[in-house]
């Protein structure tokens, strides 16, 4: 059943009067990102973003309401529209509605409600778009290659008929992995029509985001659906890049008795045996897993052949890309009923009786069932996303020429967040002496 929404001139939401609850918790989060609070402070006094239209589909969290402060106090006019149905804490809409953002976005929206609010983020006519998994381009481009389907058609209700909106845009940055391949390939093809500055891809974003942040927040997902002991257990993770690391280094931390993950890269299956876990097929793991999270950006990693085998009881979830890493279409068919057990949690009867919980919908485990990832990681992200923006207006017209390119954000940029990091952790690094200098500089000294 859809959620009641309350819409005003600027928003879509779940309830205006959550706002008291919102502004405390983004307090919580800003004392926690000294990072932002800097780039923030700054912004107040040189005013960068004056002017522009910021439009971003991201997680609706209280760390994006950091960076939407930043967003405002640079002078921004700031749109923001959910990147996942089920991330969204209300309260922070209903905060930052009071702060002067345009916001659409509630937790458990429908498919259509989900279009919609990616509708009024689009009518805005943003200048720069911040997206987390390419879904407001990609809508933008579909607009303007005059291609139509289900989400298309929700989405003119909201703006009309026009398909230029993509026009108005200089520049777009990008929070996560799968959305950087989808644009890269789009690029690849000639078909992407502006630049798009690949946060992801900067050191700052992937070495701790996807790593420390996706690693603890999937195991609080986990252990707030399902309040299941993780020691003694067999845990499988999918996967061993980014994400699949952090997750798979809590769960040994956590004691769990085996840590198994699948692979299909060497590299990172070496990786993976070296630090100590085990490495199979999915074929095999799933015959003995207790817990499998998923976390590779591909689609069926569990699939039919896999829920054949699975134990009775097993917990499977996704930590990975939106809800395809599991492939609920095969579960369904395989089994005779689903319940809700817990918030969370869906128990699937299987036709021999086997009983398996598909946890958050096989959404994003730690946004679905946590708060994503902590305020401490996220930074370092939003950081990043404030300056990219920054830099988008200053370099305007240098980003329009190289067209649809998919860009890296600029080290300097990335060594300016870490630098900050460490002085508001209070990490004092060493500095080289000139003689250590040139030996690192020139090719004539040494060996
Ligand atoms: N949950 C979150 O908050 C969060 C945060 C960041 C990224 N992500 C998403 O997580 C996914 C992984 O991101 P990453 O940064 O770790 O990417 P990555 O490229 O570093 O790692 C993905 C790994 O999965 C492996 N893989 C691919 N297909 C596989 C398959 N079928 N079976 C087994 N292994 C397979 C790859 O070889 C690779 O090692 C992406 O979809 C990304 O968008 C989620």
């Amino acid at each position: 059943m859809a959620v009641q929404t309350e819409k005003g001139d600027n928003y879509e939401i779940k309830d205006i009067t959550l706002k008291e609850d919102g502004l405390k918790t983004m307090e919580w989060a800003a004392s926690r990102m000294p990072v932002l609070q800097i780039i923030k402070n700054r912004f107040i006094k040189e005013k960068p973003l004056k002017g522009v239209r910021i439009g971003a589909c991201l997680h609706v969290t209280k760390e994006t309401s950091q960076l939407c402060e930043a967003w405002l106090a640079g002078g921004a006019e700031v749109y923001l529209c959910a990147s996942n149905p089920l991330s969204t804490q209300d309260e922070i809409t209903a905060a930052l509605v009071s702060k002067g953002v345009n916001v659409y976005a509630w937790k458990f929206m429908d498919s259509e409600g989900y279009y919609r609010s990616i509708g009024n983020v689009i009518k805005a006519r943003p200048h720069i778009t911040i997206d987390d998994g390419a879904d407001v381009v990609s809508i933008m481009h579909k607009l303007k290659r005059g291609e139509t389907d289900e989400q298309v058609e929700i989405i003119k209700k909201v703006i009309g008929e026009s398909t230029d909106y993509i026009d108005s845009v200089w520049a777009g940055a990008e929070e996560t992995t799968t959305g950087i391949i989808r644009l890269q390939a789009m690029s690849d093809d000639g078909a992407l029509l502006h630049p798009i500055m690949a946060t992801n891809s900067s050191p700052c974003k992937n070495m701790f985001d996807n790593v420390y942040g996706t690693g603890q927040s999937s195991i609080d997902g986990i252990l707030r659906a399902t309040a299941d002991l993780i020691a003694s257990k067999v845990f499988v993770v999918a996967g061993y890049g980014h994400c699949g690391k952090g997750v798979a280094t809590r769960a040994k931390g956590m004691g769990a008795r085996r840590v198994i993950v699948t692979e299909i890269e060497p590299h990172a299956a070496l990786q993976a045996t070296m630090d100590g876990m085990e490495v199979m097929p999915m074929t095999e793991a799933a015959k003995i897993a207790d817990i499998i999270i998923t976390a590779t950006g591909c689609k069926d990693v569990i699939r039919k052949e896999h829920f054949e085998v699975m134990k009775d009881q097993c917990n499977i979830g996704n930590a990975g890309h939106f809800n395809i890493e599991i492939n609920i279409p095969d579960l369904e068919e395989l089994s005779t009923g689903k319940t809700q057990i817990r918030p969370f949690v869906e128990q699937y009867t299987m036709k021999d009786v086997r009983k398996i919980n598909l946890l958050g919908e096989g959404r994003l485990i730690n946004l679905a069932a946590a708060e994503g990832h902590p305020s401490e990681i996220m930074d370092l992200s939003f950081a990043l996303q404030a300056l990219a923006s920054e830099y988008a207006v200053k370099h305007k017209k240098e980003l329009s020429e190289m067209g649809g390119k998919v860009v890296q954000i600029p080290k300097e940029i990335d060594d300016n967040v870490a630098i900050l990091k460490c002085e508001a952790m209070g990490i004092t690094l060493d500095t080289l002496t000139p003689e250590q200098e040139k030996y690192l500089s020139s090719w004539r000294v040494g060996t």
